[in-house]
């Protein structure tokens, strides 16, 4: 039984492959010429806004701070110095002036649980992009 299928099998998969990559070979070629690739997406352009209206006064609109406060994009704020969690504490209550001299920072209200995730993945996805400052 096991021989007979061994024997039988091996021009079906090549049959399969040949196929696929004639489908594969038609859909590339069928798309429409006009269609551009769309953006990389960066983070969620609802965490950009929530991050221009509610932080770039002093972050900067690049994240790389203003005479108001630090950039976002030196290596203190990266994930494993300044986690998730040192953000959103930030956004709640404020944080007090240790690493700098800009003053303290206050609270940010009005923002909820889910717009302060967009923010946080925002400034992620931003620190990825333009990487860190030393
Ligand atoms: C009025 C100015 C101001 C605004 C607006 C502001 N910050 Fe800050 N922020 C500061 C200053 C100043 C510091 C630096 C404190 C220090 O010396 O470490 C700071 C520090 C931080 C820190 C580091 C906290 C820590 O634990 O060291 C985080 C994270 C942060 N800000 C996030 C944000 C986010 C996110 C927003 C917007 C939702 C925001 N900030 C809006 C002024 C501001």
């Amino acid at each position: 039984m096991k021989r007979i299928l061994r024997a039988a099998s091996p021009v079906q998969p090549i049959a399969a492959v040949v196929t696929v990559a004639l489908i594969l070979f038609a859909a590339a070629c069928g798309g429409a010429p006009e269609d551009t690739e769309p953006a990389p997406l960066v983070g969620s352009s609802v965490g950009a806004d929530l991050y221009q209206s509610n932080c770039a006064s002093c972050h900067g609109a690049d994240l790389q701070g203003t005479d108001k406060g630090p950039s976002h994009l030196s290596i203190v704020y990266e994930p494993n110095h300044h986690g998730d969690d040192a953000f959103r504490s930030a956004i709640l209550n404020g944080a007090r002036q240790h690493h700098w001299n800009f003053g303290d920072m206050a609270a940010i209200t009005g923002l909820d649980n889910d717009e302060i995730d967009d923010i946080i993945s925002y400034v992620r996805a931003e620190q990825e992009r333009q990487g860190f400052d030393q």
